[in-house]
């Protein structure tokens, strides 16, 4: 199976941008199926971290074959509500990560299965409780990051070079618009974050504290890398949106090489339940969303041939960037 992703004639994407991240097709051999987790976080809210993480899901396992779990930690339940799940009360990630001890269900138990190779945990808004009750539980920074070992597969069989048998190939984790406990632990148990961000001086501020803020994840997680910024609301006809993006570029942050712009049927699409690519196959949004599903799959593909590559995206490195002390 090839990793690229064909995209419609009249695309107006360059099909380069695409090749230029994906390098060859799957590794077949001395590959080792290991499920991989991405958190899309952002302080800021309404910049399309959820239309992202829905979109970016389904392109994933619609488009490039892979199992995808979407993980819900936003009390506001957005990403669950737009996959048409309403009411998850008696059977959510509240029920799963408990509060000053584990709760009552494992992950397996409230994941659904929405279509094939898509699955979602889904959120309530009981999980702002728990965000408290949390406060006081013993390893509360691990908490989702223990939930997802139980959906992950046998971690030693991957190490001797054997295929695992992990449930999922990519875990999404959806996250709430601040820097609290359910933030922390998503970004805990990620191998990459992506960073949704409008082109606006405030977004811009926001971003900036979070990229500071995401070294205070630094001592349970070392090695957090920045998968890059994405930019979102993107409208290349404005100066406004080009200079506040070569400010971003100038000023050292990792964006991506895909920007998403604005239309009405990315909010049309979570109203009846369904991601942009699936309501609106041939909108340009689509389009995008296929581009970063394919920078995505690279990125990954990169991580899990050599976990040590990319260090100039590492939140660590970024740190010292920060600082001034490349
Ligand atoms: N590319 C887009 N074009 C137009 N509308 C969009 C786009 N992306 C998202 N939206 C809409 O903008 C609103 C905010 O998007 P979204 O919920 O994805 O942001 P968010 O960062 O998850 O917000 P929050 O921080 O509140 O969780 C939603 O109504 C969504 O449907
Ligand atoms: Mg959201």
């Amino acid at each position: 199976m090839s990793a690229c992703i064909v995209l419609p004639q009249g695309s107006k994407i360059s099909p380069g941008i695409v090749g230029a991240w994906v390098k060859g097709g799957y590794p077949q051999r001395g590959w080792v199926r290991k499920m991989q987790v991405i958190t899309v976080a952002n302080l800021k809210g309404g910049v399309g971290k959820t239309a992202t993480t829905h979109a970016l899901g389904v392109v994933l396992a619609q488009h490039l074959g892979r199992r995808v779990l979407l993980v819900d930690v936003d009390p506001q339940a957005s990403l669950s509500s737009a996959c048409g799940i309403e009411h998850a009360d008696e059977s959510s990630l509240a029920e799963v990560l408990g509060g000053e001890t584990w709760g009552q269900l494992p992950l397996s138990d409230v994941i659904r299965q929405i279509e094939p190779n898509l699955a979602v945990a889904p959120a309530s808004p009981r999980l702002a409780a728990i965000e408290q009750s949390l406060k006081t539980r013993i390893r509360r920074e691990m908490v989702l990051k223990d939930a997802l070992t139980t959906v992950s597969g046998d971690r030693s069989r991957a190490r001797r070079g054997e295929i695992g048998d992990a449930q999922y190939d990519i875990v999404l984790i959806d996250t709430p618009p601040s820097f609290g406990l359910l933030t922390v632990n998503a970004l805990v148990a990620a191998d990459g974050v992506l960073v949704p961000c409008r082109p606006e001086i405030m977004s811009l501020r926001s971003l900036r504290i979070f990229m500071r803020r995401l070294e205070d994840v630094l001592p349970f997680h070392p090695r957090l890398k920045i998968l890059g910024v994405l930019p979102t609301f993107f409208d290349r006809r404005f100066t406004h949106h080009q200079s506040m993006l070569h400010m971003m570029r100038t000023a050292g942050y990792p964006i991506l090489p895909v920007t998403i712009g604005r239309s009405v049927r990315v909010a049309e699409a979570a109203e009846v339940g369904q991601s942009v690519v699936s309501y609106a196959p041939d909108n340009e949004r689509t389009l995008e969303y296929m581009v970063l599903g394919s920078i995505v799959d690279a990125w990954l593909q990169d991580q899990a041939r050599s976990p040590q590559a990319q260090a100039s995206f590492s939140t660590a490195r970024w740190a010292k960037v920060e600082r001034g002390t490349p």
